[in-house]
């Protein structure tokens, strides 16, 4: 199946994506970069570097690579801090490089390199794409993955829970929390109360935090 894809500028002045015929976007409409920033970035891996030992890597798992834009602020945070990240992003459905290439995160982040770096990077093994940040790209689905290691946080960015209810069940729950080191955190933007229940359920110390813009909470969810 060919997906077609809508570039839309949102309220900080950065681009997302909307599937052409579908409702949902990949970002939050008041702001792509900054709800990034706010919930992935700030509240899952600042938080987690604060308390994790000097020089030993911290390992990512994104739920959905998308844009990339997660993995860009990432990539910068880890260089600006001086962490080494081995980030690791799932997606079903890769974007082409006409629709990515669109995107204005490179200008706005002041990171083309980089970007063209993290986008171009090939599947399957882990690369070092800069000083502070290896790769690895998955394309496969969330759903029948088996994780071959573990992870200290996971960036939970599937569509909402309304527009692909797969993605947010207690097996799949179960799946995070497995493959997360004890101490480990998942963050998400969504903060519905049955997705909060499910988590707790699924053994997580759940956290209700302020949201960016827009959004009045999001979770971060602790082992
Ligand atoms: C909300 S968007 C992710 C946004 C992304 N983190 C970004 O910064 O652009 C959700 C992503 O999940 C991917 N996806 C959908 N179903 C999936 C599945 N079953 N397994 C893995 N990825 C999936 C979509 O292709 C899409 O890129």
């Amino acid at each position: 199946m060919i997906r077609e894809y809508e570039i839309i500028e949102t309220g900080d002045g950065s681009h997302t994506l909307k599937l052409a015929g579908e409702k949902m976007t990949f970002h939050s409409d008041r702001g792509a970069i900054q709800e990034s920033q706010h919930v992935f970035v700030k509240t899952g891996f600042d938080h987690f570097i604060q308390k994790s030992v000097p020089g030993e890597p911290v390992a990512v798992f994104e739920v959905g690579l998308g844009t990339g834009l997660n993995a860009l602020l990432t990539a910068i945070a880890a260089t600006q801090k001086h962490k080494e990240v081995l980030y690791y992003s799932i997606d079903r459905y890769p974007l082409p490089a006409e629709i990515y290439t669109k995107l204005n995160y490179p200008d706005l982040l002041k990171a083309p390199v980089l970007y063209k770096a993290i986008m171009q990077a090939g599947w399957e093994e882990l690369l070092p794409v800069a000083p502070f940040f290896s790769l690895q790209k998955i394309n496969g689905d969330l759903s029948n993955y088996t994780f071959n290691r573990q992870f200290d946080i996971i960036y939970f960015d599937a569509f909402a829970p309304g527009d692909q209810e797969e993605m947010w069940t207690e097996n799949i729950y179960g799946k995070m929390y497995d493959a997360l080191h004890p101490g480990g955190l998942l963050v998400t933007y969504c903060s519905k109360g049955n997705v909060r229940r499910a988590l707790v359920q699924a053994g997580f110390t759940v956290e209700k935090l302020a949201g960016p813009p827009g959004k009045r909470e999001i979770i971060r969810a602790n082992k």
